[in-house]
């Protein structure tokens, strides 16, 4: 394919590595995720330059499709996304995407599976380098992993590389996260696992780690000292989607507070790793991780929506949505104050905040700092003094925004809360690319920094295994009307504290 080189950030210091030549396989390629998002991330990383010219994608599914009609569909996805894209660049990325029809559980397919691979990479002059990419359910992970093995296909000698790439759920709790997890390990080994939370790999998410350590000026002053409480918040507009079967049968926390949030909350609050490599960032994660105190299921607040509006349109309550039950008793709001028990974070709460059906698509992280010690500006008091906040805006309008205390021009002494903010796309003068792009690339470098490691996964099910079975056990769900910020236990939490959530 031809690859224009992108232009180089202004003046900035940019590590970048062209990955080695590879074949991509997609189980469960007629998947929505695998065309709405793996597909086109594909295709902007061909454009931008950073795959190498020769690679290819194999859709693997039970669906009866031809290799033709299974370019048609990407055409299609890939003409809809990016429809300014060179028609010539799409045919070239179009001819590399194949087609195989198969099953997930006989060894039959997979060694059929195994032929269809020699195939291509003679084809491709590429010599057994393969990403397996699993956008199937998590029933038919350890299957797929077993029989790769079976196939010959998860070996690695010299330079040849089986890495196999997992969607969430992981499990649905932590006895089945951890044997889901064995049984992939008695088929490859941990550094050809790739979980994945997009979470970790959203640019404004890797950029806290820049924030935090590539600069002087915050880092003294992340700690318990200057640091009042933390707010993480994901808020969306939308509802469950077409999702409803999956959805009902997991719920909020499972489905975002134990990867996405607690990611969040990692990167906000580990100490700095001694380098930017995988493991030593990891065992950071990790060890923030065990730090954070189990929480009681009666101090986690959950909701579900009833019907409201959102931006002047009525929608349905959640127990009115397609596939779900009538009665339905999951959660589709998860409010919670989490304590990080070491030196840095004694005493500083994290309260999260996620839902499905807010009033917008908002994702957030408040650092709220301590109010100053005492005010010099009578009659104005120490609590007319905003504290500082620092905004690590995550989505839509990803940016860096710091709130202070400035004087109104004037004769008088009139303070004023004025915002110290910039937003990627103003300074670099585009999006930050779609979390799938760094996902993909870097499991083709071999790099597991932003994926998640079996320890990680495990002690994040170990914390809220027991919320999940107390929610199953009993109870309900607040309501709270879409188009809300949620159910009024959420308010509750953080005022019982003397504090508020921030507006968004
Ligand atoms: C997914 C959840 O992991 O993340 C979805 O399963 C959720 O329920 C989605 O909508 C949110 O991702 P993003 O990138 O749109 O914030």
């Amino acid at each position: 394919m031809a690859n224009p080189t992108p232009p180089p950030l202004r003046g900035e210091f940019c590590v970048e590595t062209v990955p080695q030549s590879c074949g991509l396989v997609i189980f469960g390629a007629s998947g929505d995720l695998v065309h709405r998002k793996l597909l086109p991330s594909l295709f902007s990383l061909c454009e931008k330059g950073l795959l190498q010219r020769t690679f290819y994608v194999l859709g693997y599914a039970r669906t009866e499709m031809s290799d033709d009609d299974f370019r048609a569909t990407v055409r299609a996805d890939l003409t809809q996304r990016f429809p300014a894209a060179d028609p010539a660049h799409v045919d070239s990325f179009v001819a590399c995407c194949h087609y195989h029809v198969g099953g997930y559980d006989q060894p039959a397919d997979f060694a059929a599976l195994a032929r269809r691979l020699q195939q291509l990479d003679a084809q491709y002059s590429l010599s057994g380098r393969h990403l397996f990419y699993l956008a199937v359910p998590p029933t038919l992970f350890g299957a797929i992993a077993n029989l790769l093995r079976q196939a010959g296909l998860t070996a690695e000698t010299g330079d040849t590389w089986a890495r196999l790439l997992v969607e969430k759920p992981f499990g649905r709790d932590l006895a089945s996260a951890m044997a889901l997890d064995r049984e992939l390990r008695q088929a490859l080994a941990e550094s050809q696992i790739y979980r994945i939370d997009h979470y970790l790999a959203k640019e404004t998410v890797q950029n806290i780690l820049v924030l935090r350590f590539g600069n002087a000026v915050f880092e003294p002053l992340w700690n318990r000292r200057f640091i009042d409480h933390v707010q993480i918040t994901v808020a969306e507009s939308l509802g469950v989607e077409e999702r409803g079967g999956y959805f009902d049968h997991a719920g909020l926390l499972r489905d975002m507070v134990q990867n996405h949030l607690l990611q969040l909350l990692a990167m906000v609050a580990m100490e700095p790793p001694v380098s930017f490599e995988a493991d030593r960032v990891r065992d950071e994660r990790v060890r923030l991780l065990r730090a954070v105190r189990p929480l009681p299921p009666a101090e986690v607040v959950r909701g579900q929506y009833t019907a409201g509006t959102i931006a002047g349109h009525p929608v349905r309550a959640y127990r009115e949505e397609d596939k779900i039950a009538p009665d339905s008793r999951r959660e589709t709001f998860v409010a919670a104050r989490l304590w990080v028990d070491n030196w840095r974070w004694q005493g500083v709460p994290f309260y999260l905040r996620v839902g499905k059906r807010l009033p917008r698509r908002v994702s957030e992280i408040g650092i709220v700092f301590r109010p100053v010690p005492h005010s010099i500006f009578a009659p104005l008091s120490q609590e007319d003094l905003h504290p500082n906040v620092l905004r690590l805006n995550v989505q839509p309008d990803e940016g860096v925004a710091l709130t202070i205390q400035a004087k109104h021009p004037g004769p008088r002494l009139c303070l004023s809360r004025l915002t110290m903010d910039f937003t990627y796309q103003e300074v670099f003068g585009q999006e930050p690319p779609e979390a799938y792009e760094r996902l993909l690339l870097d499991c083709m470098l071999g790099d597991q920094t932003l994926f998640v490691r079996h320890d990680d996964m495990e002690i994040a099910w170990s914390l809220f295994t027991p919320i999940v079975e107390a929610w199953e056990a009993e109870g309900e769900p607040e309501e709270y009307a879409a188009g809300t910020w949620g159910p009024a236990g959420a308010d509750k939490l953080i005022e019982e504290d003397g504090r508020e959530w921030l507006p968004l």
